[in-house]
């Protein structure tokens, strides 16, 4: 997903992962890794981009 979180640009990469959710450093929103969607009470969405794995390569598709 993308660095930025859609609340106030809160760095998504310094959060802390549990299962297949991030929770943003900056407020606590908690994102689905999956899709990007914040979870309720919070509203919004965060960009996914598609991860393709060949051998050890992992290839960000942009
Ligand atoms: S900036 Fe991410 S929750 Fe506020």
């Amino acid at each position: 997903i993308h660095n930025i979180c859609p609340h106030k640009e809160g760095p998504l990469s310094e959060g802390t992962v549990s299962g297949e959710y991030v929770y943003c450093p900056l407020h606590d929103q908690k994102i689905d890794l999956n899709n990007g969607i914040v979870q309720e009470p919070d509203t919004g969405c965060v960009d996914v981009f598609k991860v393709e794995i060949e051998n050890e390569d992992v290839y960000l598709c942009l």
